[in-house]
């Protein structure tokens, strides 16, 4: 399978788009409180939310019997929009700080701050989880209201991105200078146009059987295999349009519990397995993370 690794260099396939995330939840408000008020995604209507540009939209299926996990499951670890610069990175985060910053002085101001380590950095419906430099760019990670992952990132130069000796693309998890990354702000926009969702990340129980179903159904190469417990794979010459890891204990999700549930992509992936004559939309079966693809 290192095969990948090295055919992964120079390849010019374009890689199809993130174009329709799906998600199961019980309540549509609190998570508007993130991807709409504090993101600053466009509302079409009551849970569906999409990008200045029209590049990817979420869809919001409210089950009021849906579950929050409290536990770690194999699912979703988290979405990661790329933001097109550095300072619309910055640009998100000051907006997101400050949506952070007006809750928490209305809750100062109704004497509803009760756990301070948490409630400090938490907005409305959502918390900061950290940030890191992870080399290849720059990224801050939250958490929405169900517990479902965010990341937030941007790029450097793929001419800065660095290889090993096996062809692994370096990629490291380092302190992120926040104060720099910061002060390139120039606006308070938050997600905007020319965004996109840059890579998903998933929960899986196996890495080898997870590699095996996302290269023979969806076309995708390995970019990554030194990472502890994880792997990352791409269409192209990108870092990673997906990771996947081990870092969670097997357990599944349950039957209907709030979280992502369906992928869909603006093309068929590149290389993938498709059968002559199959329907132009296709959907695969579940994959090893418990999510549903299609085109
Ligand atoms: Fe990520």
């Amino acid at each position: 399978m290192s095969d990948d690794l090295s055919s992964s260099r120079t390849s010019a396939v374009v890689a199809p788009r993130f174009r329709r995330l799906e998600y199961r939840t019980p309540a549509y408000e609190p998570l508007a409180a993130l991807y709409r008020d504090a993101l600053g995604l466009t509302e079409v209507e009551p849970g569906l939310l999409r990008s200045a540009d029209s590049g990817f939209e979420l869809a919001f299926d409210v089950n009021p019997e849906s579950k929050r996990e409290s536990e770690t499951t194999v699912g979703l670890y988290h979405v990661a929009f790329l933001l097109p610069s550095r300072a619309a990175l910055a640009a998100t985060l000051r907006r997101v700080f400050a949506a952070v910053r007006s809750a928490t002085e209305r809750r100062a101001e109704t004497g509803d701050l009760e756990t301070p380590a948490q409630e400090a950095f938490s907005g409305p419906a959502f918390f900061i989880e950290g940030a890191a430099d992870h080399l290849v760019s720059e990224a801050v990670y939250l958490r929405d209201a169900d517990g479902n992952g965010v990341e937030l990132y941007a790029d450097r130069d793929s001419s800065q991105w660095r290889r090993d000796a096996e062809g692994n693309i370096a990629m490291d998890t380092v302190e992120l200078d926040m104060a720099g990354l910061l002060a390139s702000a120039t606006s308070t926009d938050g997600i905007c146009a020319g965004s996109s969702i840059g890579h998903l990340h998933f929960r899986v129980p196996d890495l080898d059987s997870a590699e095996v179903f996302y290269r023979k159904n969806l076309g995708l190469k390995v970019t990554q295999r030194s990472y502890p417990g994880a792997r990352f794979l791409a269409w192209g010459g990108y870092h990673h349009h997906l990771g996947v890891n081990t870092w969670a204990k097997d357990r599944p999700a349950p039957e209907g519990a709030a979280g992502l549930v369906r992928v869909l992509l603006s093309a068929p992936p590149p290389g993938a397995e498709t059968s002559p004559g199959a329907a132009s939309r296709r959907e695969l079966d579940t994959d090893p993370a418990g999510i549903v693809w299609g085109w």
